[in-house]
């Protein structure tokens, strides 16, 4: 496993990174093999969020660490919050109040007096950078939150937080597969008159690239916005041969090649695998043990269903 230094504290964070989105349905013992697996493959990092099964996957991982002792301490723990659930569905809550509430409910159903870091889910429009500062003072003041980051942020909403508030931020957390890379298609076709040159994120990567910030990609293995897995998917032929060819290369499997693309943009990135499998677990990890050259990231970017200028 390869790490990353993470935020104003350094932690060695692993590339490859535990989500739970997916859990709910799994059981405590379930979960904890999960958590196991990962250790063992040096994944040291879980992602987690308080809306994720209504709170329900916190609490599994919580129980999980509980019932192994030990394994808190090897866990660099990640939640969100800012999605909040009112009488009529949800909608977005940076306020201070809300921030304070989410992250004590977050560490009770966690059973920890602290998460390492906390990200700023989704934007609220209605933000108030001088809130959020005020909330991640008290978080950190208390020590119940280490380091702090965003998720979904474009760079001006970034520079609004990152103005307010002494603290660094840390990660931001977007959307990036191989067959979902807006951000990377307006980087190649910078000024011209076709749809993969319309910039939709503000120059995210640039940003955190600049600032030392990780960025973690989420749905690594989806195309479109869970639209389902690109791996193995007929409307996607060319990318999964192409796949296929290096992963017999460096003798991995197709999912590590997909991983070690995102992994080959020259920031500190980072893939949050969202599977409930330990094979794939073990299988993401190996992303870590090569790098492909330069051609082969083009050529996997163009197998996609995507041209050059
Ligand atoms: N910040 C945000 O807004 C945001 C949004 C979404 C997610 N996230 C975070 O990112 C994490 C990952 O997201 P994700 O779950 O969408 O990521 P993902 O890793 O792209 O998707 C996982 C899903 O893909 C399936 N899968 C993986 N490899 C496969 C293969 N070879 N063939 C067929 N199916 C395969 C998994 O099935 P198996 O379980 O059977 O392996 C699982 O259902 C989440 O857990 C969460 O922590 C953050």
């Amino acid at each position: 496993m390869r790490y990353i230094e993470f935020g104003k504290n350094k932690a060695l964070v692993s590339e490859v990174v535990l989500g739970s989105m997916r859990i709910p349905q799994m059981s405590v013992a379930e979960v904890g093999e999960l958590l196991r697996v990962s250790l063992d493959e040096g994944i040291n990092m879980v992602d987690t969020a308080d809306i994720y099964g209504g709170g329900h996957c916190e609490e599994l991982i919580g129980d999980a660490m509980a019932a192994n002792p030990g394994m808190r301490d090897q866990i660099f723990l990640q939640t969100k919050c800012s999605i909040h659930f009112g009488k009529n569905g949800s909608y977005f809550d940076f306020s201070k109040d809300y921030i304070l509430s989410a992250v004590d409910a977050s560490l009770a159903r966690l059973k920890t007096d602290h998460v390492e870091c906390l990200l700023l889910h989704r934007p609220d429009v209605l933000m108030e950078a001088d809130e959020i500062a005020e909330a991640f003072e008290e978080l950190h003041k208390s020590g119940k939150v280490l380091e702090f980051g965003v998720s979904n942020q474009n760079p001006m909403q970034m520079k609004r937080v990152a103005r307010a508030t002494k603290y660094k931020l840390a990660a931001n957390q977007v959307q990036l597969s191989v067959a979902f890379a807006p951000a990377f298609e307006a980087m190649l076709n910078v000024n011209m008159e076709n749809d993969p040159a319309i910039m939709r994120d503000g120059g995210i990567f640039e940003y955190c690239e600049r600032k030392g910030m990780a960025i973690q990609a989420w749905s690594v293995f989806q195309h479109g916005y869970f639209a389902g897995t690109f791996l193995g998917a007929s409307e996607y032929e060319e990318l999964n041969a192409e796949l296929d060819e290096l992963a017999q290369k460096y003798n991995v499997t197709p999912g590590a090649v997909a991983l070690a693309w995102i992994l080959r943009y020259p920031a500190k990135m980072q893939c949050v695998i969202g599977t409930t499998k330990a094979s794939r677990i073990r299988e993401s990890a190996r992303a870590t043990d090569f790098t492909l050259t330069r051609e082969e990231w083009y050529e996997i970017y163009k197998s996609a269903g995507r041209q050059l200028p």
